[in-house]
């Protein structure tokens, strides 16, 4: 006869799986927050807060799992060092189209930036989130269109030559309709005065990429010399409403 197992009550379950959402780096103990393991799929259910070795204290500073940052990071340090390559190539792609259509350069730097959240920050609702993010360091028509392009993507302008991608029917699916915040989000930005600005975006967004083709982010550095304000202390150690955005991304697993 094997030896019976005793059963875990509820509470040490939550405790183990708390647990194991906790990484250790030696000394240091890394608190994951609720969006990454609602990224899992998983809705952790309570427990304690992390154990602590003697000695052990939860991560608070830079992450030594992530690159280091300079002092004073700006836009294209946070591009090298801390946002993803794939997205990178769409935005780049879609500001060199933006550029090649003659739009003006704050609407070259709006394509640059629009889909900034999706690879850099948090893709749901990615426009509002982008928007934010960069919204103190540019022009409040760039900030606008990018918020807007979110829910003006959804629906055709034929008068103005833009039509549903195609690709969002393989996306989303055919019978996907946006959500009703879209649609009244969609209602505001049409009659609003720069509505063509946030069309400009959605018209210049590329889907599809050429592999052959690359581009360089030092080929909007002029532009973003001239149309980014990058703050002389450091984007994430100014004092604007963005500011707490630039220093999670710096260190996104601080404990508190
Ligand atoms: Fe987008
Ligand atoms: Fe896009």
């Amino acid at each position: 006869m094997s030896a019976e197992t005793p059963q875990k009550t509820m509470s040490e379950i939550a405790d183990d799986y708390e647990e194991e959402k906790l990484q250790e780096l030696e000394d240091r103990l890394v608190a994951r927050s609720l969006l990454y393991q609602l990224g899992d799929g998983a809705q952790p259910k309570q427990g304690k807060r992390g154990r602590l070795k003697p000695g052990q204290h939860l991560l608070m500073g830079d992450d030594p799992r992530l690159q280091e940052m300079p002092e004073k990071p700006t836009l294209l340090d946070f591009v090298r060092l801390r946002f993803t390559i794939g997205g990178q190539d769409h935005l780049l792609q879609s500001a060199r189209l933006a550029a090649n259509n003659g739009a003006p350069e704050k609407m070259v730097l709006a394509c640059l930036l629009h889909d900034i959240a999706v690879s850099g920050f948090i893709r749901s609702d990615h426009g509002y989130w982008g928007a934010q993010l960069i919204e103190p360091y540019v022009d409040e028509e760039v900030s606008w269109a990018i918020r807007m392009h979110q829910c003006v993507r959804f629906f055709p302008d034929e008068d103005e030559g833009y039509e549903y991608p195609v690709v969002y029917h393989r996306m989303f699916g055919e019978d996907y309709k946006p959500e009703p915040y879209i649609l009244e989000e969609y209602k505001r930005a049409r009659a609003h005065k720069w509505y063509g600005s946030a069309l400009m975006i959605c018209k210049n967004d590329l889907y599809s990429f050429d592999p052959d083709v690359e581009v360089g982010w030092e080929e909007f550095e002029d532009i973003l010399g001239r149309h980014f304000r990058e703050p002389e202390e450091g984007l994430g150690n100014d004092n604007t409403s963005s500011s707490h955005m630039w220093r999670t991304l710096r260190r996104p697993c601080n404990a508190l």
